[in-house]
């Protein structure tokens, strides 16, 4: 089926060239040959006017990179899990305290990272699991800050989704964060840069679609971080908008802005229901 939806789609065409059209693999991901990760649902209620179901962007990989997400002995995600399971453990900062003196094993943290960003009451602010993280480190252990996309935070955000996988992504939209779910909404809806395109445009308008050899899904984030091929590391979500932003020839926010904060809190209401997935591969 050729579906190249509105005035973008016949965008895509002009600029990118040729544009086919390729369905999500028909694929089920089990996770080590035990846990059966929810990679296609239907869509959250929020959603229900302009699509039926939401799909992982795992569903648009290639058969060999999806093979790779399936066993965490082949996942390359995983060694940076390792790395961030040591760190969990080491005392850092003037409180002599490690992440595991309060929290206990990384496994307490189960179903944490399914429900970020999440409004946090004291802070009166909407904070992603970055920030989260950062705040134990500067009020908790009386430690530096990591930078936000930095590879110890990144990889700490990979062990903190690693021990969710499986489990339902389920952030509040309503309520004290829904100001901020509206305002990454529209983030999400306008069109910027010289190409003038929307998230909405690629990701929603024409998901399916091959632009040159790459094969646009969803642009989902329940499966972040995600180790990519192409770079051969693990990629934060904001350095991911970064990516695509740029794409449209705009001027980026930074990583920790408010508007990626709201952009993030918006596209993970997107994928509720999918599986947490983190860390994933992609190309
Ligand atoms: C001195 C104790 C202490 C240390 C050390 C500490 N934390 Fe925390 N952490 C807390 C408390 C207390 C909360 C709850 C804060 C709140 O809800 O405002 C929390 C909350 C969290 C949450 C969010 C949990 C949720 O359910 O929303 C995460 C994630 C987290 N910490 C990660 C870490 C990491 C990673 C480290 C090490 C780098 C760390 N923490 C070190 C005390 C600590
Ligand atoms: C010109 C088309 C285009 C636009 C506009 C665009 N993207 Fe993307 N995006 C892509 C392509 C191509 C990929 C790589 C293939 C894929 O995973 O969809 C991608 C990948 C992603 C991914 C990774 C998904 C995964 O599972 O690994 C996310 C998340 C994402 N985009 C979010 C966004 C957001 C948020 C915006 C708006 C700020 C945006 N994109 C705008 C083309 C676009």
């Amino acid at each position: 089926m050729m579906k190249l939806a509105g005035v973008a789609g016949i965008f895509l065409v002009g600029f990118f060239g040729a544009v086919a059209y390729a369905d999500p693999a028909e694929d089920t991901l089990i996770l080590n040959e035990d846990i059966k990760m929810v990679t296609k649902t239907a869509a959250p209620a929020h959603l229900s006017d302009v699509m039926d179901e939401v799909y992982s962007g795992w569903l648009f990989r290639g058969t060999e990179t999806r093979a790779m997400q399936a066993d965490d002995f082949d996942n390359p995600g995983m060694l940076f899990v390792e790395q961030a399971e040591g760190v969990w453990n080491t005392v850092e900062g003037s409180e002599d305290k490690s992440c595991a003196s309060c929290h206990g094993a990384s496994e307490e943290m189960a179903g944490v990272k399914a429900v970020y960003p999440k409004w946090n009451e004291t802070a009166g602010e909407v904070r992603t699991i970055e920030m989260q993280v950062n705040d134990c480190r500067e009020n908790q252990m009386g430690a530096e800050k990591w930078g936000y996309t930095s590879g110890n935070m990144v990889n700490m955000t990979a062990l903190l989704a690693s021990v969710s996988r499986g489990m339902p992504v389920n952030v509040a939209i309503d309520g004290p964060a829904q100001s901020v779910w509206e305002d990454g909404k529209e983030l999400y809806y306008t069109r910027t840069g010289q190409l003038e395109m929307s998230c909405a445009n690629c990701h929603e308008d024409n998901y399916g679609s091959m632009i040159r050899a790459d094969h646009l899904s969803q642009g989902q984030i329940n499966a972040f971080p995600v180790y990519r091929l192409k770079n051969t590391k693990l990629n934060a979500v904001h350095s991911r908008f970064k990516g695509c932003v740029r794409d449209t020839r705009a001027e980026t926010y930074s990583a920790g802005s408010p508007e990626f904060i709201a952009l993030e809190l918006y596209v993970s209401s997107r994928g509720n229901g999918l599986s947490v997935e983190g860390p994933s591969v992609r190309n």
